[in-house]
């Protein structure tokens, strides 16, 4: 039995998701016998996790976004002494980054969507209008434009032609001083989480968005998504799938679980879009959707990412 912190909500956008995810992993947490404190984490973060200290054996961290999910609370644990659960900075810091993420998955031969990044001193600097010509000389249409480290496909838009372009542009900026605009891959939208050290790979999941792109709205209301798992596709580009993922999350130095998410095209070519180091965790998310076809519950899910939760410091005489 440990003393286990459940670290939930947040400052990011994707603070009502955490919420919910929080609340799922802290009953787990319950019924696999821990003694469990949810913590609702606001704007004082720091003074939050400080009162912490001495008094938890763990923290469960089921914070998505920034402020949580990219690396800045896992700093703070690591100064605290406060073992946790999940990536450790470097890895966090590296996945929440989409252009950072690609340079690695570019490097470790793991197929990626091609992409050109914008900044808003280029804006600032030449205007919307001629970024968008740029960028849609480089990469024609339909393409894609995301803010570079948010999640939940917030502020992401997809564009036909120049006018939808900026446009996106312009709404992507509300949220991120740092755009990727990727070749929009037309095809199928896969997932393959990963769970634990000596690390399961869960059977690979489908996601069917009403929309075409599955966002914000398509990923929290129930009945705008239809998930396919094991997803009906050829052994051989499950395999793929997973051994991909596999690369992914070791390439990024991603610890406790993870998922990886892809765009398989109609030719059965795969292309990574991210990975996602503190995955939803109700019950309804993809990880524990994928962890039940291969015959583990919730709270085993739960328990073997605790099992995993430690200080990444101290670990092996490694940086972060
Ligand atoms: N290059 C792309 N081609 C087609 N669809 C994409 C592409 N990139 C993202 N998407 C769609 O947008 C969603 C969100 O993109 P993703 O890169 O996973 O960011 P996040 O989940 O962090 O918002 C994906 O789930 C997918 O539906
Ligand atoms: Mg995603």
């Amino acid at each position: 039995m440990s003393r286990v912190a459940v670290l939930m909500g947040g400052t990011s956008a994707e603070r009502e998701v955490s919420l919910r995810s929080g609340k799922a992993v802290s009953r787990a947490l319950r019924e696999l016998g821990h003694e469990v404190s949810d913590i609702d984490i606001g704007p004082e973060i720091v003074e939050q996790l400080a009162v912490l200290q001495g008094r938890i054996d763990v923290a469960f961290i089921v914070l998505h976004g920034r402020m949580g999910e990219d690396g800045t609370v896992q700093g703070v644990l690591e100064l605290l002494g406060i073992p946790y659960t999940g990536s450790g900075i470097m890895a966090s810091a590296m996945a929440i980054n989409k252009h950072m993420s690609k340079q690695i998955f570019r490097a470790n031969a793991i197929p990626v969507a091609e992409d050109v990044v914008v900044d808003t001193a280029e804006i600032a600097r030449v205007g919307t209008e001629k970024v968008a010509e740029g960028v849609s000389l480089d990469l024609g249409f339909p393409c894609i434009v995301k803010p570079n480290c948010e999640g939940s496909t917030v502020g992401a838009g997809r564009a036909r032609n120049r006018e939808e372009l900026e446009s996106a542009i312009e709404e992507a900026l509300e949220y991120d001083d740092l755009l990727i605009i990727e070749r929009y891959i037309e095809g199928r939208e896969m997932t393959v989480g990963i769970i634990g050290d000596e690390p399961v790979i869960l059977p690979v999941l489908e996601v069917v968005a009403s929309k075409g792109l599955y966002d914000y709205e398509c990923k929290y209301t129930k009945g705008m998504t239809e998930y396919i798992v094991p997803a009906l596709i050829p052994d051989e580009l499950s395999r793929e799938l997973q051994r991909l993922s596999l690369r992914a999350h070791f390439a990024l130095d991603c610890e406790g679980f993870s998922r990886i998410d892809f765009m398989v095209d109609a030719e059965g070519n795969s292309f990574c879009l991210e990975a996602n180091t503190i995955p939803g965790m109700t019950e309804l998310s993809l990880i524990p959707k994928a962890a039940a076809a291969a015959g583990l519950s919730f709270e085993q899910v739960v328990g073997m990412v605790l099992e995993t939760a430690r200080l990444k410091i101290s670990r092996n005489k490694r940086c972060y």
